[in-house]
């Protein structure tokens, strides 16, 4: 049987950096409150040309120089973002513009922090049936503009960032690397406790004045419940993709989980009872790039030597939706 492999990895990260004293500057926060509360330190906001799509261009071309390979060697894009340049077209058709490489399909998902995930699942299917040979996997966001910087949106503000990850997933015939599974889950029910409501076409007027005087074209959270759901459905939807492939925690090199919050990350790694090292963290540079997150991660855990081959890799995410999603990688 065909297996997907992950054959490079890649990143893009905007210029500006923005730390949490320029965040005291704008709102009624405090370098103190944001580090303990989410383990920020400094995340990126996006300028002129970082776009979703530029962003998630540049990731892909780096992910395409590890894999030694050139832009038309793809067949497929997926693009994983919940800020897309516009409302339509999706961001993957102008990311394959950026790539100059028209003509091949280009799929946008909308699972928000799990986008990645997901993504990777939907990859892992098409080479699976022999529809694609190689697939460009991205999480992109640019999330900064969409965001209330003021001290009425400060809960929300001070924990997102922007960025860009990209992955290419390759056919292969070896039988020893490569996505094992890929587990997604949704519950729709808890849709309002972390979404950005308007502007939608559930609302007539699409969009109003209103909703930009009441700030409901901003995104809103209720922090407290999505700390208790992530908690126990991150560790879940792990151990769900491990006992399914016959592993345990034991088993596992490397958890890679959304860099929702660092307390969120500490909670699953207790709660799994893994070591510190093997739970990889890097939200205190980015903050939370939700669809980006897992593959900016990815890319500098390679980096930095974590990842060898053989290494057993956890993937997880736990977002908006409520949606959860894990995906298991031999390296
Ligand atoms: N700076 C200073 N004070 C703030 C800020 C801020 N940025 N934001 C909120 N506060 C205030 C609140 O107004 C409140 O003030 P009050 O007591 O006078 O009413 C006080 O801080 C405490 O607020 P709480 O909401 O009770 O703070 P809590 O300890 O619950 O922490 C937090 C809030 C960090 C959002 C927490 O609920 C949490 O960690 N939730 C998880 C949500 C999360 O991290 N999501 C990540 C994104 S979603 C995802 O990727 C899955």
């Amino acid at each position: 049987m065909k297996r997907s492999v992950i054959v490079g990895v890649g990143r893009y990260l905007p210029k500006r950096v923005v730390t949490n004293f320029d965040l005291e500057k704008m709102m009624d926060t405090s370098d103190a409150w944001i580090r303990e509360r989410t383990g920020i330190v400094e995340r990126r906001f996006a300028e002129g040309e970082e776009t979703t799509s530029y962003m998630g261009a540049e990731a892909s071309k780096k992910a395409l120089n590890m894999a030694g390979m050139k832009a038309e060697d793809i067949d497929f894009i997926i693009l994983a973002t919940l800020s897309p340049d516009y409302f339509f077209p999706g961001s993957g058709c102008l990311m394959q513009d950026h790539l100059g490489i028209p003509g091949i399909g280009a799929l946008d998902v909308r699972n928000q922090c799990t986008g990645f995930v997901y993504g990777l699942a939907v990859a892992d299917q098409f080479i699976k049936t022999g529809m694609y040979k190689n697939i460009l996997v991205v999480g992109s966001e640019v999330q900064s503009n969409g965001l209330n910087l003021s001290t009425q949106g400060r809960d929300v503000a001070v924990i997102f960032g922007d960025g860009a990850g990209a992955v290419v997933v390759s056919a292969a015939n070896d039988n020893n690397k490569g996505i094992l599974t890929s587990i997604l889950h949704a519950d729709g029910k808890h849709h309002k406790e972390l979404w950005g409501k308007n502007p939608g076409s559930s609302s007539r007027p699409f969009v109003s004045h209103e909703m930009i005087e009441e700030g409901s074209i901003y995104p809103h959270m209720n922090g407290k419940s999505v700390f208790k759901h992530a908690i126990t459905r991150f560790p879940a939807v792990i151990r769900e993709a491990l006992e399914s492939t016959g592993y345990t925690t034991k088993d596992v090199d490397l958890v890679i989980p959304h860099q929702a919050n660092e307390r969120i990350t500490e909670a699953v790694q207790i709660r799994l009872e893994l070591p510190r090292e093997k739970v990889y963290r890097n939200i205190h540079k980015y903050g939370n790039t939700t669809a980006a997150s897992i593959p900016i991660a990815l890319s500098e855990a390679l980096e930095e030597g974590l990842i060898k081959e053989g290494s057993l890799v956890c993937l997880a995410a736990f977002g908006s939706g409520f949606t959860w999603a894990a995906s298991l990688v031999r390296w």
